[in-house]
């Protein structure tokens, strides 16, 4: 049985498309039954819809909190069968509520090699450092900002003339691989969150 899995976006949802991409290989183990964006201009909404895939506009600023906007959603979630939920672009702070309830099943992706540079501004973080390689990280979500436990890293190497944008765009295709092959680890049961730790099995 493939995994129902839902996807929260802001914006391009270019690590969206690249998860729907993968769900239609034949053998992936997941269906994308449906996006979420909290903003209506979303550029990603127009490509899950060309894709086939249901979307939802939750809009925050229709509720007066963030665990009250995180319930709006979830409700959209469940009523659609999700059991995994992916993060791709979320740009919303979660409620200790959300990363609780969806725990072990939410996942997302973040443009450094974690634990580095958390937050935003992430590429400028990493020039302003110096470090000659950068990259991505798929983790479980956790309450805390970009601190769950890692499931998959992919590395670059920082050239000397990168801007944050260059950088950026280098990690981006590392990110569209990267996602769907930690999501299928997931989907699969090969990967687990076990007492705050991820739990790898073999074979
Ligand atoms: C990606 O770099 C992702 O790692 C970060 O936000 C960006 C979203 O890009 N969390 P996209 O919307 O998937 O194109």
């Amino acid at each position: 049985m493939k995994k129902r899995v839902g996807i929260l976006i802001s914006g391009r949802g270019s690590n969206m498309r690249s998860l729907i991409a993968a769900a239609s290989l034949p053998g992936f183990p997941v269906e994308i039954v449906l996006v979420i964006s909290n903003a209506i201009n979303a550029e990603g909404l127009q490509h899950a819809s060309a894709a086939g895939v249901a979307t939802k506009v939750v809009s925050h600023k229709a509720y007066e909190t963030r665990e009250a906007f995180d319930r709006a959603v979830t409700h959209e979630l469940e009523a659609a069968g999700v059991e995994i939920v992916c993060l791709a672009g979320f740009m919303r702070i979660l409620s200790t509520w959300f990363a609780r309830h969806w725990e072990g099943r939410l996942l997302n992706i973040h443009p450094s090699l974690l634990p580095l540079f958390k937050g935003v501004h992430v590429h400028e973080q990493a020039l302003a450092a110096g470090v000659r390689v950068s990259g991505c990280t798929v983790h479980f979500v956790v309450p805390e900002l970009d601190a769950g436990p890692i499931i998959a890293q992919a590395a670059v190497p920082v050239a000397i003339d990168d801007t944050p944008d260059t950088l950026a765009s280098r990690i981006l295709v590392e990110e569209h691989k990267l996602y769907p092959a930690a999501l299928k680890l997931v989907a699969e049961g090969r990967v687990r969150l076990e007492d705050g730790r991820t739990v790898f099995s073999k074979g």
